[in-house]
């Protein structure tokens, strides 16, 4: 029997802890496994989307890499048969969302959110009978079923936008509650109700960290995402998504450090872009704090069975798709901020 896949949630699995080499860390074996992926992915047809935040070795066999809105788009223009998503369960879902007819692959079904997770359809609809006469906007970390409650979408590329554009001047924003705080810093005419989730990797940065690194490199540009709380928000130079987060950096042609407050992974593409810049996790940490083990439980081999066996497969029930693109589709239709 197929698994429902929405109801059914996946179990985290974390390499963190695991003794056994990593063998995206082997130049051979990544060199082997991503030419196979690339023969698999052309002979099915597919295109693979990978976030911002994946292992690097996974970033490299994409055929796009970017922010949520940026691979939601992408999902809606594709001509392939089969999206193998790398990112987390709730991005795939939402390229199901947006494309009911095609095959939807999720490599590793270890590939939750914990923000996602803190919003659920019993709470938001406790939420809305609190806050009856608000419009609600919902964060894409949130599954199918809690898109489908909502009136809008957003994500951190055009929350702002998204938020300015609805004639209701009292909004329910959820779940992420830093994000939703940073909107009504930026949007003051409106009344905005904040519902309490957050992302765990970025709620556990301080601004106080960011200042000790920050006094190490005292000509650096402090770029962060607004999943980032208040006070470390206070303290950069910009605010954005993971997309904008690496094009900001063209913004300062003569900074040559920069300190990133978001997810380690977006080191990659920043280092990529801008091979003569020095980028530095905002917490000078090594990588166990802006760490998120649900983004990085998905390797090579995951992505090489998931083409070969198609598997795991996202589906959305029909009516909850339904309201779920409806919310997407309004969002779609404002620009970035
Ligand atoms: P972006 O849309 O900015 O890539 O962020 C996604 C995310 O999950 C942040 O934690």
């Amino acid at each position: 029997m197929k698994p429902n896949l929405v109801t059914r949630r996946p179990v985290p699995y974390l390499p963190i802890f695991a003794s056994t080499p990593i063998p995206e860390e082997d130049p051979d074996y990544v060199r082997v496994m991503s030419a196979e992926i690339r023969v698999l992915a052309r002979r099915k047809n597919a295109v693979l989307l990978v976030h911002n935040y994946q292992v690097e070795a996974v970033q490299e066999i994409a055929d796009f890499t970017g922010d949520s809105l940026g691979l939601s788009l992408e999902a809606t223009k594709t001509n392939a048969d089969m999206i193998v998503f790398c990112g987390v369960h709730f991005m795939a879902e939402s390229a199901k969302v947006l494309n009911p007819t095609k095959k939807v692959l999720l490599p590793h079904l270890g590939a939750g959110c914990s923000l996602a997770d803190s919003i659920s359809p019993e709470s938001l609809e406790d939420w809305k009978a609190r806050y009856p006469d608000h419009t609600v906007v919902t964060y894409i970390n949130s599954s199918a079923e809690v898109k489908s409650m909502s009136d809008i979408v957003c994500t951190s590329a055009n929350a702002v936008s998204v938020v300015r554009s609805l004639p209701n001047d009292r909004i329910l924003f959820t779940p992420d509650r830093n994000l939703g705080a940073w909107v009504a810093r930026q949007v003051p005419e409106k009344k905005i109700v904040v519902y309490d989730g957050a992302c765990p990797t970025h709620d556990v940065l301080r601004g106080a960290n960011v200042l000790k690194t920050r006094q190490a490199y005292p000509d650096c540009v402090v770029i962060a995402h607004p999943e980032c709380r208040e006070d470390v928000l206070a303290v950069a130079d910009e605010v954005c998504s993971t997309s904008a987060m690496v094009d900001r950096v063209a913004k300062y042609p003569h900074a040559t450090t920069f300190l990133v407050a978001t997810e380690n992974g977006i080191l990659h593409q920043m280092r990529k872009r801008y091979p003569g810049k020095q980028f530095i996790m905002a917490d000078g940490c090594i990588g166990c704090r802006l760490h998120c083990p649900y983004m990085k439980v998905t390797g090579l081999a995951d992505v090489w069975r998931a083409l070969n066996e198609e598997l795991f497969e996202i589906d959305v029930p029909a009516d909850i798709a339904a309201g779920a693109r409806r919310a997407l589709e309004r969002m779609m239709a404002v620009p970035r901020d």
